[in-house]
């Protein structure tokens, strides 16, 4: 049986096992004869696993999803500039609940699936590959803050201390180590 995952996505650690997790098993649909017979502790298993299932309905295909994921697989597959280029990002704005969080995670596991496919699970230089790097912040955020969620993202024992020219330099320095390829900044408003 499948226990709801307890992972943050903010964390590479969460992000991993969420990149990772297969597809959930729905459980079996019992008649009432076979749900009489089960024993007190398998009814309870049973209902739980199916509360696990409810609670996790799958992500509908809408058009609006396809169609944002296909104008993010353009701009993250034209995004092949060396270094010293401009790249281009992508901003998806839209009320609140509309699935801007939800796209941008899908998207970003799919991103992630794929590199991890072909590139190894460690980069070259001997660090952990960590396509993807995603962080959740409130609309007022400063340079600093993000600096330092990305750097808790990728556990950076220094977040607490480093001031912002640091807390900057330390999360370049871990998206390069990492060989990061997307970054997924997530506003929540909290107005
Ligand atoms: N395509 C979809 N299929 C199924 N459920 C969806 C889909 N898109 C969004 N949802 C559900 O709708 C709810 C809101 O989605 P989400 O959090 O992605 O919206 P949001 O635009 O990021 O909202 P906010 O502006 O509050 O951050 C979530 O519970 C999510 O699971
Ligand atoms: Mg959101």
């Amino acid at each position: 049986m499948r226990q709801p995952n307890l992972f943050s996505l903010s964390r590479k650690e969460g992000w991993r096992r969420f990149a990772d997790a297969p597809p959930r098993q729905r459980p079996d649909t019992l008649t009432r004869p076979q749900l009489a017979a089960l024993g007190e502790a398998a009814a309870e298993d049973y209902n739980d696993a199916r509360h696990d299932w409810h609670a996790n309905f799958g992500i509908v295909q809408t058009p609006q999803l396809a169609g944002i994921h296909d104008e993010l697989e353009q701009i993250v597959a034209s995004n092949r500039q060396d270094g010293d280029r401009i790249r281009s990002a992508a901003v998806i704005d839209a009320l609140p609940g509309l699935g801007k969080t939800t796209i941008a995670n899908l998207f970003g596991r799919d991103f992630d699936r794929q590199q991890m496919r072909r590139l190894s699970t460690v980069t070259e230089a001997g660090h952990e590959r960590i396509p993807v790097f995603r962080v959740g912040l409130t609309s007022n955020t400063t340079l600093r803050t993000l600096n330092r969620m990305i750097c808790e993202y990728f556990g950076h024992p220094a977040t607490d201390r480093a001031n912002a020219a640091a807390l900057a330099s330390h999360a370049l320095d871990c998206v390069l180590s990492c060989e990061t390829q997307l970054g997924i900044i997530d506003f929540t408003d909290r107005r």
